[in-house]
């Protein structure tokens, strides 16, 4: 029997080692061990705290949820007030405060430290002899509300600080926020559960954090990053703020990893710029970044103005959300037949650019967000992503809002609206006949990826099929349907241009099988589903014709791109397209076809890490899939080999670890050249 003892040492040693793989994990995003092993740690110390309950203390990383929901949040008086920032908007905003600084300072240059401005709601934590005991949010700067049963649930929030040598009071700052993979995650979760989805991640954040109940908020992914201090009791921080960020670090909490340190007014632009090329590949949302005087001599020397320091300044990114009028709701057709409704918006600008339509993907989000012609709506557009209507404003609906009801009839050609059960989008059954679907496929026809039509433009395939003259792809290949002069006597066209597209489709001729197939735009039916129906049947025909049966045997080929392929080549108008552009010249040369060659490799499993001498790693890819392999992206108990090149990732670390087999580019090769006879 382990005596009381026995229990208190090993409750103690688990805590230490649970709490610095949380720091690895949460803080330093570097996972020392596999979440199951986490987890048997873990539940090792539910037990033993269940034999001893007496030992169980608050900083106890088993507690950090366990309060019982509240009846309203106290209120917090902040000793040290929490201060807002002062905002510039552009390069002159900052200059000008550089300007000030400098003269203030008598100094030539200022050293600043610069970091992220993430989007999301400041937070004070409190720590009294290392431990947490209070967290509140900002409130009005004097007085905020004590939210320390909910921080407590954030994994980066570490409820002992590291060490030894921190100051017995100290107030750390900092923002809460929620990452951007878990705000979708979440919104999946309400929406699939019937709930409202939130408008933003800052949204999400707060909402959670205001919950009453700690046991929802444990659900919600939050983070937090500390970025400055408040109340400290002995004056032993060092001297600049980055040394202070540092020291907050060495106690363990979480610090952004863009943290720098820049000189002058050109510095602080040089790193507005490189942050905002970042911005919309961070893991989460900022909306601009901070520059702080870097000495706390120097901060001293300026003060305050009101409600905020004068030594700081926040440069703001352009804003990626904007009120405007959603003057109505429009219909698009998409080559497949969709129905998309556009909102019509009056032009406002956001995310750096000027927005005067946004998607409202499908009639289930029309109606889920209740957007009605006439509305003052959220717009949201980020980095190259679609603008997108966010939310309404409902405050600001008009009498006369017009609710949205999906047509019934396409208004481009007049066919039947179809929405078949269980599916989100609505199409016009129009098929070709549909000029909409026809400029559509036609733009996809000649697009890069597809017979890569160089000169064949959007803008022109919109006219040639309006005044009649393009009515199938066929007709781009037929000089008699699309003579030079037609084409010569377009918007923006000439004989030159009619000349140099002419060429450009006469080229295109020589193609691939693949290439030929993704070009017809079948439904589902991408580049690799093309590439792979190219190398598995080799011909044309053999694919026209192979039954369900025969398709399924496709890698990656499922039931709906089955029924796709089927339904299309079934469709005469579209054989007989098929049949007029090979009688017009397009053609490809037919490949060997996988599906009679030997599959040596058949059941092996292949991961590719580094690079290699002799050959890519796509092209490695594609050999070993010529001969049955599967390659795959992840390492994992069920891969073959692992075939590593020069600078291998972390896949090879894995590897070792399952003892999964490692080949070199040499054995590869030989394995390649001389596969392995199949009744070996
Ligand atoms: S410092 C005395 N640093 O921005 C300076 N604030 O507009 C106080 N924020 O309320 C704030 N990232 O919620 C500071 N790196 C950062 C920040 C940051 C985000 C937020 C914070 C503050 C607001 C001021």
């Amino acid at each position: 029997m382990p005596t009381s003892t026995d229990i208190a040492a090993s409750i103690a040693q688990l805590r230490c080692e649970i709490n610095d793989h949380n720091h690895h994990y949460y803080v330093l995003d570097d996972p020392q061990i596999p979440d199951a092993e986490y987890d048997r740690l873990m539940q090792r110390l539910q037990a033993l705290e269940r034999q001893a309950p007496e030992l169980i203390t608050l900083e106890s990383p088993t507690q950090r949820v366990g309060a019982k929901p509240l009846a309203g949040f106290d209120e917090v008086a902040h000793r040290v007030a929490m201060l807002s920032l002062d905002n510039a908007f552009n390069d002159d905003d900052m200059l000008a405060f550089d300007a000030r600084i400098t003269k203030g300072l008598e100094v030539e240059q200022v050293t600043y430290c610069a970091e992220p401005k993430l989007d999301g709601l400041a937070v004070s934590l409190r720590y009294e002899n290392g431990l947490l005991v209070r967290a509140a949010t900002r409130g009005d700067g004097r007085v905020g509300e004590d939210i320390t049963q909910n921080v407590r649930t954030i994994s980066s929030v570490p409820l002992r600080l590291m060490g030894d040598d921190f100051p017995s009071v100290l107030e750390v700052r900092g923002e809460v926020y929620m990452p951007r993979v878990g705000f979708d995650a979440l919104n999946k979760r309400q929406r699939d559960h019937g709930g409202k989805p939130f408008a933003n991640p800052r949204n999400a954040a707060a909402g959670s954090l205001r919950q009453l109940d700690p046991k929802i908020t444990a659900t919600r992914p939050l983070a937090m990053y500390c970025y400055g201090v408040g109340e400290v009791d002995e004056q032993r921080l060092p001297t600049s703020h980055r040394a202070i960020l540092a020291c907050l670090k060495g106690w363990g909490l979480r610090v952004s990893p863009e943290t720098d340190e820049v000189y002058g007014a050109a510095g602080c632009l040089e790193y507005y710029r490189k942050i905002g090329a970042k911005r919309d590949a961070l893991p989460y949302e900022i909306d601009g970044v901070v520059f702080k005087v870097n000495s706390l001599k120097q901060q001293q020397a300026l003060g305050f103005v009101s409600r905020a320091p004068r030594w700081a300044i926040a440069h703001k990114f352009p804003a990626q959300e904007e009120m405007t009028r959603l003057i109505g709701i429009d219909i698009q057709v998409g080559r497949t037949g969709a129905l998309t409704p556009v909102a019509r918006l009056e032009p406002v600008f956001v995310g750096g650019v000027t927005v005067t339509n946004a998607t409202l993907h499908n009639e289930d989000e029309v109606r889920r967000k209740d957007v009605r012609a006439g509305d003052t709506v959220v717009v949201r557009r980020a980095g190259d992503v679609i603008p997108e209507v966010v939310s309404v404003v409902l405050a600001q609906r008009p009498n006369d809002a017009r609710a949205f009801v999906m047509p019934t009839d396409c208004p481009v050609c007049g066919s039947e609206v179809r929405r078949a059960e269980g599916e989100a989008v609505s199409r016009c059954s129009g098929g070709l006949y549909c000029s909409a679907q026809r400029k559509e496929a036609i733009k996809h026809f000649a697009s890069r990826r597809a017979m890569d039509i160089e000169g064949l433009g959007d803008k022109l395939v919109e006219q040639l099929v309006e005044v009649g003259w393009l009515n199938s792809v066929a007709d781009l290949y037929d000089r008699s349907a699309l003579p030079h002069e037609k084409l010569a006597g377009m918007d923006r066209m000439g004989d030159k241009s009619a000349d140099n597209l002419i060429a450009a489709i006469d080229k295109s001729k020589q193609t691939t099988l693949a290439h030929f197939l993704f070009s017809l735009g079948i439904r589902e039916v991408g580049e690799a589903t093309a590439r792979a129906l190219a190398n598995h049947f080799g011909n044309l025909p053999t694919i026209m014709e192979a039954d369900e049966e025969a398709l399924l045997q496709v890698a990656d080929v499922g039931p709906v791109v089955v029924a796709n392929l089927r339904a299309f080549f079934h469709e005469p108008h579209n054989r007989e397209v098929i049949e007029s552009l090979q009688r017009l010249g397009v053609q490809w040369p037919d490949v060997v076809a996988q599906k009679d060659l030997p599959q040596p490799l058949a059941g092996q499993t292949f991961v590719l890490t580094g690079s290699m001498e002799t050959m890519t790693r796509d092209e490695a890819k594609g050999k070993l899939q010529a001969l049955g392999a599967k390659v795959t992206g992840s390492v994992s108990k069920k891969t073959s080999y692992v075939v590593v090149g020069d600078d291998p990732g972390s896949k090879r670390d894995k590897a070792d670890k399952l003892g999964v087999t490692l080949l070199d580019e040499a054995a590869l090769r030989k394995l390649l050249e001389e596969p392995p006879n199949s009744s070996d």
